[in-house]
């Protein structure tokens, strides 16, 4: 069986990015590697959580995300399967797209197609929810298309907003779903399975 290797694309502290080499790290019969991890801010704790966990990541600005092949050019350098964003807050340049169809998969905070879109990310997201009183949230897992948090949803999970909750309190429920779900999907869906 060839191994598949992904890239994980994070902007930001990187619990996600943990959680899911965590896991791959773990699970060496599950054929799937976490090859390296690619961040868009300089000074993103996402590239601490790296080193710690014995990843190679590679800082790429906008310009490289956007201006040239410099992104798309080192995934095919590396033989990279999937493209993994996890808290990565850029929108995906259309080269990226084109290099890898229904191959980039998103986790996003909320129930989409509520509360998505362009700004709509971290707590921005949470605070969002508790200011319309809802009385649920959760997460999506979605295939990355030209639209922000756009593509086909291959998984959603939700949990309840109590009246006397705040943003943090949501982001604390939404970051227990994360862990739970987002490295099972991510390899239920390489495995063919949704
Ligand atoms: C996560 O909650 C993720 O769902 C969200 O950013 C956070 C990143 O946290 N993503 C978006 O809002 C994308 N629109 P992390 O860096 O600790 O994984």
């Amino acid at each position: 069986m060839k191994i598949k290797r992904l890239a994980l694309l994070a902007s930001g502290n990187g619990t996600n990015v943990q959680q899911v080499t965590e896991y791959f790290q773990s699970n060496p019969d599950s054929g799937i590697v976490v090859d390296c991890i690619i961040y868009n801010r300089k000074e993103a704790y996402v590239a601490t959580r790296a080193e710690k966990l014995g990843v190679e990541a590679f800082y790429m600005n906008k310009d490289d995300f956007f201006g040239g092949n410099r992104v798309v050019d080192l995934l095919r350098q590396r033989q990279i399967d999937y493209v993994i964003l996890a808290g990565f807050l850029l929108l995906i340049p259309p080269s990226l797209l084109k290099a890898y169809p229904g191959h980039i998969v998103n986790i996003h905070p909320a129930l989409l197609p509520k509360y998505g879109g362009k700004g709509m990310y971290g707590n921005y997201v949470h605070e969002a929810v508790v200011a319309a009183c809802e009385k649920e949230t959760g997460i999506t897992i979605h295939l990355v298309d030209e639209e922000f948090d756009h593509g086909r949803v291959l998984f959603q999970a939700s949990c309840s907003v109590e009246p006397a909750d705040t943003a943090e309190d949501v982001a604390n429920k939404v970051h227990l779903l994360e862990k739970e779900h987002y490295p099972r999907v991510i390899h239920q869906f390489i495995e063919g399975k949704l």
